[in-house]
């Protein structure tokens, strides 16, 4: 009974799936595009609306996809053009969106036109990057830090200055400044517009560069405490970053040309990554008329995971700023933190079953917010992080970094197990696979799990079949302000045809809803 006029993403429930860990199809212990296709009748039988797809473009993988070497093609190990039609394909006729992850800020340091324009000051490509002059006294025009550890900027000898890299100095940011960057990435979208994509997840919008000389130092800080946590130790977050380094004003020539290549397309969604000193404000200003469709929120994404106090404030901010709107994607978990169900229930002693009880609530409440919700792969298994991968077997570049003081980023990107008794579960007939299977996952795979009756999979898959048909919850994108004792979490979801009374309980662990 969905006859609302809201688009399909302001109430999407998004499944994320990690490609490199989902399936692998060639037996070399990576996932791969074929493999996604092979599985997504468990994806679309949860009942969910969209896949977004993590980077499967050609790269050198030093950022495991988020460093683009040809962003019109497929990265080998992962398959080829065609089975990406083919993965489409099926994704439509089963009634899934499909959106890409399109990495805008910066390339991989292979990228053809990275190779051109380091080479001199005067090439065609010469301005697709950020090249700067070093101080008299040699040192980087500013004291900016990378988010992976060391200084945002390199030295490129051939053209004697530096280079801005906010990730890896294999990232090098692109210029969007130069109207030609903008273009080529106009062009990109257009690229896969025209297979049939239905929308881009924007990687780390916030950290496009289009902004020019003078840079400008960042401040101190005032507010840095090392954290418990190793990742909030990191001299990244002893700085600002308002001083020029992220959430420029001139970012939004970038989001402003590629939205008007969108509209062009008819009903396409732009999701922008967007973190940062202040997200909930730049996420206003990104979504503006003409800009991004929606923002994908940090709000519940917090390392270290929310008490239920945390949960009401943060759901309270956000909610603020967009209520009576879909410009917002919720998310607990995703491949860069660790996961829900490991940070939620740290330090709780949950038993095995309410542990369950607990992810499904969740997902049920995070299905419940305004906008769409992305759900990473596994969420749907209450699957838990890795914590005990080897140092020798750790892939992800940020923790080899700062490993064993800070593990990054394999704790969450292990691969899905499907079978408790397959091979490697299942995921891979290789005899390794390119991160450790959990043995502790088997007993939650995926197949087995949509067998069992009241697992969290066929919980949730129910509760997204109910969703659908509250206009509450379906029509409209408004709620009331959230209320509820210190275990609870209360909100009304408002609609013309129903109020939705959404109750979550934290001590017995179960959500109900009652039409007031
Ligand atoms: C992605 C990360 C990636 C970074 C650099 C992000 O925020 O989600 O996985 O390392 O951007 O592209």
């Amino acid at each position: 009974m969905n006859t609302n006029n809201l688009n399909w993403w302001e109430t999407a429930i998004i499944y994320q799936i990690y490609p490199r860990s989902f399936q692998d199809s060639n037996d070399d212990g990576i996932g791969d595009l074929p493999g996604i296709t092979s599985r997504l009748e468990y994806i679309a039988n949860l009942g969910v609306d969209a896949i977004w797809i993590s980077p499967f473009f050609k790269s050198p993988q030093k950022d495991f996809g988020y460093d683009v070497s040809d962003y019109c093609d497929i990265n080998p190990e992962y398959g080829t053009l065609s089975d990406f039609d083919a993965l489409l394909a099926k994704a439509h006729k089963l009634g899934l969106k499909v959106m890409v992850d399109i990495v805008p800020a910066h390339c991989s340091d292979e990228h053809v036109w990275f190779e051109e324009s380091r080479q001199s000051r005067d090439n065609p490509k010469a301005d697709w990057f950020h090249w700067v002059e070093p101080n008299p006294d040699g040192t980087p025009p500013t004291n900016w830090l990378s988010f992976f550890g060391g200084p945002a900027w390199s030295w490129e000898p051939l053209r004697q200055q530096y280079y801005l890299h906010n990730f890896l100095s294999s990232q090098p940011n692109l210029n969007h400044a130069n109207p030609a960057v903008r273009e080529a990435f106009n062009d990109i979208a257009r690229f896969w517009f025209d297979r049939g994509v239905d929308g881009f997840r924007i990687d780390a919008v916030h950290t496009i560069n289009a902004d020019s000389e003078p840079y400008k130092n960042n401040l101190a800080n005032p507010e840095f405490v090392p954290g418990d946590l190793p990742q909030q130790q990191q001299p990244f977050f002893r700085q600002l970053h308002d001083s020029g380094q992220l959430n420029q004003p001139a970012i939004q020539l970038f989001t402003e040309s590629f939205r008007a290549v969108a509209d062009h397309y008819g009903d396409r969604y732009l999701m922008g990554e967007l973190h940062g000193d202040d997200a909930i404000k730049a996420s206003q200003t990104f979504t503006a008329p003409g800009r991004l469709h929606a923002t994908y929120n940090f709000n519940l994404l917090h390392w270290v995971g929310l008490d239920v106090d945390g949960l009401k404030d943060a759901i309270t901010k956000a909610i603020g700023a967009f209520n009576g709107t879909g410009r917002l994607s919720f998310a607990f978990s995703n491949h860069d933190v660790p996961r829900s169900a490991t940070r939620q229930m740290l330090g709780l002693g949950l038993q095995e079953d309410q542990q369950q009880a607990m992810q499904l609530l969740l997902l049920k409440l995070e299905s419940c917010l305004i906008g769409s919700t992305c759900i990473y792969q596994g969420e749907e298994l209450a699957l838990q992080d890795v914590q005990d991968i080897p140092v020798d077997k750790m892939q992800d570049p940020w923790g080899i970094e700062f490993a064993p003081v800070f593990l990054g980023r394999d704790t969450c990107r292990t691969p899905m197990v499907w079978s408790e008794n397959a091979p490697n579960g299942g995921f891979s007939k290789a005899n390794s696979t390119w991160l450790p299977i959990d043995q502790r996952h088997l007993q939650r795979a995926g197949l087995d799990e949509a067998q069992r009756p009241h697992s969290v999979y066929n919980e949730f898959a129910e509760f997204l079949k109910w969703r659908k048909n509250q206009p509450a919850l379906m029509n409209e994108n408004t709620m009331s302000e959230v209320m509820g004792g210190p275990n609870e979490i209360i909100f009304d979801r408002i609609s013309e045809q129903q109020t939705l009374r959404c109750l979550f309980d934290f001590e017995s662990l179960t959500a109900t809803f009652t039409t007031k």
